[in-house]
């Protein structure tokens, strides 16, 4: 049986769609890639049962103690494929200059060609699973609709947690299709790139060790091949909801970010929302989910890695988070550093990868409680406390749905989504970056944020610890020009009223005193920072002018109750001229990059903060 022929009748046996255009895509996929079987993806209960009991069979998923974590599992992936690839994730524009200096880039056809040329046959032995998705609300005003053809169960399982998926995405595009409109979809092709030869046995974490994540920005497509690491190989949330959405946003007016969103109350029953971007691994999960140790205030959040904004009809911007589920950072988080992501995991219908498994079925990673006297570690090697190793892979995640955070705020469900009042840009620098500082205004802002730097994590592959410009933490994840982008941000400025904007802040949690330990304890402690910048926006709290910006002026951070002297708050908020003369050449290295396609603004706001230092 020729896979043309099957998945010809797979496509009318079960009629999954009438949509010509998606037919026609998947058919063309089918055709190239060979696999046995086609699954178009419904998004029930059943099939969930079906494909995490298929992933147990071909060991992939070990099934958790249902007392302990019910309807969860723990996945090991191959010990190379662990991780974002950003040395083989490309940004395949027509012209090599819309890439910008951040990309790598090939001709779209030449890629094209080399892609076919790896996608041909490569899913012989296997079933090709048809996501229909949606990044967003399904009842947007514009739905942001993808279709993502994978050959990987475990994609397929995840992809369900992270995104609307299913058969009622298709229903959905189906209906707008038929009253005339005419509904966008993202093409998004998956391989793990290890076809399976009749009677050969599968493994558990099949990839290929040659890899592309590409996308074509003109065509809003995405073709990832080799990988089932998530931010590789679940093209909704990195490719599409950030890469490829990023494109969208400069064309159209709005703003695509790696950013958290929360909604902070105070103990008078203020609201504000607050949105921040930090580089991978640096703790937008955490703070999405605040747990406040300051009376009366609470947070409750709306989204943990990527933010969707655009200026509403007030002026105002607008934030919703397009994705349904967390894919967290698992070492490190605790009962003390997030209680809430706890809270949510412990709920179960999660999916654990490269974590340790413990004798009694349940999961653990270097920094939960109750370290476990034996284990098997994420390379499925025997494991205890006196291990070299770690028992978790340092990227090693947690995928869980959103629904079941106890603090989700209810505008979560709200398509036009929430205001932002203020944005913070915040890395991961052991010197030099104040605690908290604010922006004179938005133009300063974005000078923050495009030469936000952070020391680099194991989010990526590559070296850690390297202090790297990371501008607007979207290095990774800017699908076009990087000069260009930080132009559509002084743009968005520009174009709107600087007063119904959100004012903007840098943060940096990560300062060491002398002695090498953080100058701040973090984490919950984070809400005296976020109750400043609170404060700040309606001119409550009191700050002192320095020449990179406002910092909170002594004795205007509450510390009431905090194990702090005024000394150690003074070194976590201090500014060192000599320290911010050294970066000046490294902004300079870093902004000599764009040409002349970096905007003017940023240079004065160089000239300015040069002028400032010296003055
Ligand atoms: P991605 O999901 O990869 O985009 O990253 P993220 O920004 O969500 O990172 P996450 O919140 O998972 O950050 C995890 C790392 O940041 C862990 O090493 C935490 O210990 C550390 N971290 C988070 N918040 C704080 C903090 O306030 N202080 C300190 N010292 N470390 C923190
Ligand atoms: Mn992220
Ligand atoms: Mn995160």
């Amino acid at each position: 049986m020729t896979a043309t022929i099957d998945s010809q009748t797979t496509l009318s046996d079960s009629t999954p769609t009438t949509h010509e255009g998606i037919l026609a895509w998947v058919t063309e996929v089918a055709e190239l890639t060979q696999p046995d079987r086609i699954h178009w993806c419904t998004g029930s209960d059943e099939e969930w049962a079906e494909l995490t009991a298929s992933l147990e069979a071909t060991g992939t998923f070990t099934r958790l103690n249902p007392e302990v974590m019910p309807n969860s599992f723990h996945a090991a992936s191959d010990p190379t494929d662990v991780a974002r690839v950003e040395d083989r994730t490309y940004i395949c524009s027509r012209a090599e200059r819309d890439a910008g200096p951040t990309n790598n880039w090939m001709d779209p056809e030449q890629m094209k060609e080399l892609m076919r040329g790896l996608y041909a046959g490569c899913m012989r032995g296997r079933t090709m699973y048809v996501i229909p998705f949606v990044m967003g609300h399904l009842d947007a005003e514009k739905p942001m609709f993808g279709i993502e053809v994978t050959d990987s169960a475990y994609v397929t399982v995840s992809m369900r947690v992270m995104a609307r998926m299913g058969t009622d995405v298709l229903r959905r595009i189906e209906e707008l299709e038929a009253a005339g409109e005419d509904p966008q979809w993202v093409p998004a092709l998956h391989s793990v790139g290890m076809p399976l030869e009749p009677g050969q046995a599968d493994v558990a974490w099949p990839c290929n060790d040659t890899k592309y994540i590409v996308q074509f920005p003109e065509e809003r497509m995405i073709w990832s091949f080799g990988s089932g690491y998530g931010g590789n190989a679940l093209l909704g949330k990195k490719c599409y909801a950030l890469r490829i959405a990023s494109v969208m946003a400069r064309d159209e007016g709005w703003l695509a970010e790696h950013m958290l969103i929360l909604k902070l109350t105070s103990p008078q029953g203020v609201t504000k929302y607050v949105a921040a971007a930090f580089p991978s691994a640096c703790g937008k999960t955490n703070l999405a989910m605040l747990k406040p140790t300051i009376p009366g205030w609470t947070v409750e959040a709306i989204g943990d890695d990527i933010a969707w904004m655009r200026i509403g009809e007030d002026g105002r911007l607008w934030a919703v988070n397009p994705e349904f589920g967390f894919f967290g950072v698992a070492p490190g988080t605790n009962e003390h550093t997030n209680p809430h992501a706890m809270e949510t995991i412990r709920k179960g219908n999660s999916v654990f990868t490269n974590v340790a498994l413990t004798p009694d079925g349940n999961v653990w990673w270097e920094g939960l409680e109750n370290t476990p006297a034996e284990a098997t570690s994420w390379k499925g090697e025997p494991w205890t406390p006196d291990s070299d190793e770690l028992s978790s892979h340092a990227n090693s995640r947690y995928c869980t749905p959103i629904k079941q955070c106890s603090i989700l705020a209810d505008e979560y469900d709200d398509p036009r989504g929430v205001p932002i009042d203020a944005i913070l840009f915040g890395g991961r620098r052991k010197t030099t970056i104040p605690l908290v500082t604010e922006a004179r205004d938005w133009n300063h802002g974005t000078f923050m944020g495009a030469t936000l730097s952070s020391e680099t994590t194991a989010a990526a592959v590559g070296a850690v610890g390297v202090v790297r410009r990371d501008p607007m933490a979207m290095l990774p994840f800017i699908g076009y020009n990087a000069g260009d982008y930080f132009g559509h941000w002084v743009g968005i400025g520009k174009d709107n009223d600087a007063a119904k904007l959100p004012k903007i802040f840098y943060v940096n949690w990560f300062r060491r005193g002398e002695d090498g330990d953080f100058l701040w304890p973090g984490f919950g402690e984070n809400s005296r920072v976020l109750k400043w910048v609170i404060e700040r926006l309606d001119g409550q709290a009191a700050a002192v002018e320095t020449p990179v910006g406002h910092v909170p002026a002594p004795g205007s951070l509450d510390i009431d109750g905090l194990d702090l002297t005024e000394e150690q708050v003074a070194a976590a908020l201090a500014v060192d001229a000599d320290e911010w003369r050294a970066e000046i050449p490294q902004i300079e290295e870093w902004f000599e990059k764009f040409g002349d396609d970096l905007p003017a603004v940023l240079w004065s706001e160089l000239d300015t903060l040069k002028a400032r230092l010296d003055g």
